[in-house]
């Protein structure tokens, strides 16, 4: 068996797990990140696209991405379209920050990058097996593809294993100790080769169900449409799939073209019961799940990171215990504000399976009330762009 030493253990080289190594490096502490995946499968995987201000000045302040400035685009608002019409909430004029549309998987690629130019321990293929505070260390158990079994020791441990989280039940006690909502709805998203229906992205409620418009570049498009949770992502025509997308955002006109990527998104949220215990802590989806809906997912990971490796500075440069135990706290606040916003424009937007005539005409009223009004607006605007971090 071999035993290697770090000062912090990082499971998870998804978007949490590679900006927390690359902002402990800064500050001069050394981390081993490891992850089941390999690195093509990480890079490659597609995901939402927006990225908020504070994220990308820091990605590119801290040598994260320098792509950034060249690729991301700048996004200064969204188009709400109800009722057969869009209304468009301008966030530029409303709170003065814009929001940026940069794939997850680029994000991933220049991390990825950066950390192997910094000589990270980064090792793909690696199955973390169980996590645990010994007292005066935290342990990772690992095997690898070989089946090697290898014991990382650290003076912390940090789970951003998504979803599945090896490390949250050394946190919590158990998987699935938390707060849980199931909605009967999931989206069902397309990549595709057409050129851009819209100059923004169009947030589309309409009695037929919800879609999103979205955007890659200007020859590949990302769709979606909200489906049933078992909908078979291949069962629908290319065709039907157009269709379907046509009759929500009528009149709007849409360009179609080849679809080459189909998937099903299940929509979930949930908040662990517990993000820190002694030597270990979780951050991004392995402590929160959010509906895609708010765009929230990748940016409140990455707040968490940016919270917990402040926390680390203080307690393994100076022995300051203090910030890590308040990390929850801290992170617990941003992340029910954000999974406020993710359920509202879920519930704003979605199409209930069997809803009454008086929850269509209700959400209209809602809907109305929010760009009728500028607080509505700016309100909106405050929590799609992310709130300040401090
Ligand atoms: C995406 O581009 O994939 C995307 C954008 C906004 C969302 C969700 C997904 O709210």
């Amino acid at each position: 068996m071999t035993v290697v030493r770090t000062q912090v253990g990082i499971v998870g080289a998804g978007p949490a797990g590679l900006l927390l190594s690359h902002l402990l490096a800064a500050a001069g502490i050394e981390s081993v990140v490891i992850d089941s995946r390999s690195r093509d499968e990480i890079e490659n995987t597609v995901r939402a696209g927006i990225i908020e201000d504070w994220l990308i000045q820091l990605l590119k302040d801290s040598g994260g991405s320098d792509r950034v400035l060249r690729d991301a685009q700048p996004h200064q608002g969204i188009e709400l379209r109800f009722d057969g019409a869009g209304h468009r909430i301008d966030f530029h004029a409303l709170v003065g920050r814009d929001v940026w549309l940069y794939p997850q998987h680029e994000v991933l690629r220049d991390l990825i990058a950066a950390r192997m130019a910094g000589g990270q321990d980064l090792r793909f293929g690696v199955l973390a097996q169980t996590a645990h505070d010994v007292g005066e260390r935290a342990v990772i158990e690992t095997t690898t593809a070989e089946a090697e079994a290898i014991t990382i020791e650290a003076e912390f441990v940090v789970g951003a294993d998504g979803s599945r989280s090896v490390v949250r039940e050394a946190v919590t006690g158990s998987q699935t100790d938390g707060y849980f909502k199931e909605y009967p709805f999931a989206w069902f998203g397309i990549l595709c080769e057409a050129p851009p229906s819209a100059p923004e992205l169009i947030y589309s409620n309409s009695p037929q169900g919800f879609a999103l418009i979205s955007q890659r570049s200007q020859t590949v498009q990302r769709m979606y449409l909200q489906c049933d949770p078992d909908q078979d992502p291949d069962a629908l025509t290319d065709d039907e799939v157009w269709e379907a997308l046509r009759a929500r955002l009528a009149p709007h006109p849409l360009a179609d073209g080849p679809i080459f990527q189909r998937d099903v998104l299940r929509f979930r949220s949930f908040v662990a019961s517990a993000l820190q215990r002694g030597r270990l802590a979780l951050v991004g989806d392995a402590a929160h799940t959010v509906p895609p809906t708010g765009a929230k997912g990748l940016n409140l990971a990455a707040a968490d990171v940016v919270i917990l490796a402040r926390a680390l500075e203080a307690l393994l440069l100076r022995g300051d215990r203090t910030e890590i135990e308040r990390y929850p706290e801290v992170a617990l606040k941003r992340i029910w504000k954000a999974q406020q916003f993710s359920y509202w424009m879920t519930s704003m937007l979605h199409t209930v399976p069997g809803t009454t005539e008086f929850d269509r005409l209700r959400q209209l009223g809602e809907l109305y009330s929010v760009i009728e009004s500028e607080a509505g607006q700016r309100f909106l605007a405050e929590a799609y762009t992310g709130w300040p971090l401090h």
